[in-house]
């Protein structure tokens, strides 16, 4: 039963309201046609009870001797049979019911008779179920009239347009409550929507404030809600930039204060740590004029721009060609930012080459079947691997592995919190993870990129 329990709430509602939709007309249709049926019965008694009323007044008037040749003349109704006998027709049918016999004396009693002729006695058989009934009377003189009619099953309704005006019925209030239901769920998926819009894009457009009061005031909200973030995420960028911007003139009057140390050792070494700190700076400024700029999300092939990345890596590796390697397939059209996602994917590329000696991407589409689809990039290495406690704490800024903050060996440690940031900012995710499934070193490590298809 629950298999056929549909999923959304929309075709929730819709089964619930077009179950109930169902039973009501049910129900109605069958009350219908119970007291049209009911009616009927009453209609068909009274009819027939008045025809042998009209046949009992006729016998009861006529003299006996003529009373047989009455009813050989052909005209009684058709469906009636009427003999008079000197005693009651043994009956072929039941004795009616009780209702049914009240019914029929009810009816009978309704007929305009002087009382001395009114039948003293009178016997009924059959009924509606049997389709005929059979009514004897005794007239005056000791003789006995015997009338059988056929009483038509009856039917529940009247004319087939009935019921063709009830589907119609049916039909119309179904289809008003699909586009009802419809519309009531539309809001939600337009709330969610906006809502995975904002997850991939913090500048997402706005949501419309329209519609109706109920709509508009989520809508309101939604949009209250990205503004804060925008805000927040706004704000922090701000404050980040402000901080670099100030260290810088201190970080210079530093340095120039290290000329006047005497030792040279000491000097050299105060040196690079105000080169590395000014390099921090740097990155750290550059990052935030980077989160400043919005960049608009437009259509690209992602395989290309990761053809591009490996051929210009391999470019600056001339002695390292088969190093670098793009494996996948040749055009995948995704929507993201162009730049952002560039710079990211080239930090990983540049991170394998740099620790592990070689980059092998490979993009792997997104499963057809997968609800979302999702696609993968891998960036696998074949150098020493990452220790495993270190796998997450490498995404935070500054956190290098290796102490030293040489620009030869490395960068300042902000590459890879940057690269998170934007995949994140594009609904997707990064995580590094070591080939070797035991976490023993060597192996190499792997970058894994999913991104939303
Ligand atoms: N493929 C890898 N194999 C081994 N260690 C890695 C790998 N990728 C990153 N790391 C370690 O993680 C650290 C952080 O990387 P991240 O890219 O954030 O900074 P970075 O490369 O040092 O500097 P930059 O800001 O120039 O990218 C690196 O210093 C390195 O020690
Ligand atoms: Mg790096």
């Amino acid at each position: 039963m629950l298999r056929f329990w549909p999923r959304s709430l929309a075709s929730q509602t819709a089964l619930v309201l077009l179950l109930g939709l169902a039973l009501v007309q049910g129900a109605g249709l069958t009350i219908h046609a119970l007291d049209r049926l009911d009616l009927q019965r009453l209609a068909q008694v009274r009819e027939v009870s008045a025809r042998i009323m009209g046949l009992y007044r006729q016998m009861a008037a006529a003299p006996p001797q003529e009373r047989d040749y009455d009813l050989g003349e052909g005209w009684l109704p058709p469906g009636y049979v009427a003999t008079v006998s000197q005693n009651p027709k043994t009956p072929t049918l039941e004795v009616a019911q009780p209702w049914m016999q009240r019914l029929v004396v009810v009816n009978l009693s309704m007929a305009p008779l002087p009382p001395q002729l009114r039948p003293r006695e009178v016997r009924i058989f059959g009924g509606v179920e049997e389709g005929r009934i059979m009514v004897s009377l005794a007239l005056p003189a000791r003789a006995w009239l015997n009338v059988e009619a056929r009483i038509d099953p009856p039917r529940p309704w009247h004319s087939p347009s009935f019921l063709y005006a009830f589907l119609a019925m049916t039909l119309a209030a179904a289809l008003l409550s699909l586009w009802a239901v419809r519309r009531l769920t539309e809001p939600v998926r337009t709330l969610a929507a906006a809502a995975e819009a904002l997850g991939r894009d913090v500048n997402a457009p706005p949501l419309p404030e329209t519609g109706p009061t109920e709509v508009r005031t989520a809508a309101a909200a939604f949009n209250l809600m990205a503004d804060r973030i925008r805000r927040f995420v706004k704000d922090r960028t701000e404050l980040l930039t402000a901080i670099g911007h100030d260290l810088r003139t201190p970080i210079t009057r530093m340095k120039l204060r290290t000329e006047f140390i005497d030792d040279d050792e000491t000097r050299r070494k105060m040196l690079a740590d105000l080169d590395d700190l000014e390099a921090m700076v740097s990155a750290t400024l550059a990052f935030g004029r980077d989160a400043a700029t919005s960049e608009p999300v437009a259509s690209l092939d992602l395989a290309e721009l990761l053809q591009t990345i490996v051929d210009e890596t391999a470019d600056t590796h001339p002695d390292k060609p088969d190093h670098v390697s793009y494996n996948g397939p040749s055009h995948l059209t995704i929507t993201a930012r162009l730049l952002s996602l560039k710079r990211a994917l080239a930090n990983l590329v540049n991170n394998a080459m740099a620790y592990g000696g070689s980059a092998h991407v490979h993009l792997i589409p997104p499963d057809p079947h997968a609800e979302p689809p999702v696609l993968t990039i891998e960036v696998i290495d074949s150098g020493p691997g990452i220790p495993v406690d270190q796998l997450d704490r490498v995404f935070e800024p500054f956190h290098r592995l290796e102490v030293s903050r040489n620009r030869e060996t490395g960068g300042t440690g902000l590459g890879l919190s940057i690269a998170r940031n934007i995949f994140r900012a594009h609904g997707g995710d990064v995580v590094l993870v070591n080939r070797r499934a035991d976490g023993q070193p060597g192996g190499g490590a792997k970058a894994v990129v999913t991104l939303p298809a």
